[in-house]
């Protein structure tokens, strides 16, 4: 899917256990501005079903598992994380969730904007005519 990429990141093998990072703007294409987390997810729940306007996202499950499945409008697809060592970037104007957690996964996300409501499309008709008003 356009833009969208599996980001590896630097994994610092040491017998006393393993480390990864990643810095502003150096492993992901964007400036850091918001980090947050998802955990605890009962089985079966589902969280995101929404876009961003400007938000671009880089994704990482830093424990366990989870698929995300984005919709560019017309296609679908979807990616399973389940290491800590690397991560999925999510430009902005695509359809994102995120499911099938397992149990004690933790989703760690980081975004170049600061939390704002305004910047959410939660509509998927209006996200499909905000994309092709944009990419037109
Ligand atoms: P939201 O992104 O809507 O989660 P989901 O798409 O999985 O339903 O976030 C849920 C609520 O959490 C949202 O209404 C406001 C709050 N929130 C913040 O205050 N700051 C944040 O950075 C995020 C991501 C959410």
């Amino acid at each position: 899917m356009e833009g969208v990429k599996i980001i590896n990141l630097p994994k610092i093998l040491d017998p006393r256990g393993n480390l990864s990072f990643f810095e502003n703007s150096n492993q992901i294409p964007f400036d850091i501005k918001r980090s947050y987390w998802i955990y605890d997810v009962p089985g079966g729940e589902i969280r995101g079903s929404h876009a961003f306007k400007t938000s671009h996202e880089f994704i990482i499950a830093l424990s366990g598992s989870f698929d995300i499945v984005l919709n560019d409008g017309e296609n679908e697809e979807k990616f399973s994380l389940n290491r800590s060592y690397y991560g999925l970037y999510v430009p902005n104007l695509l359809w994102r969730r995120i499911e099938n957690f397992s149990t004690n996964s933790l989703a760690l996300i980081v975004s170049n904007v600061a939390y704002n409501e305004s910047d959410y499309i939660r509509d998927f008709d209006a996200f499909k005519k905000n994309r092709n008003e944009v990419k037109s």
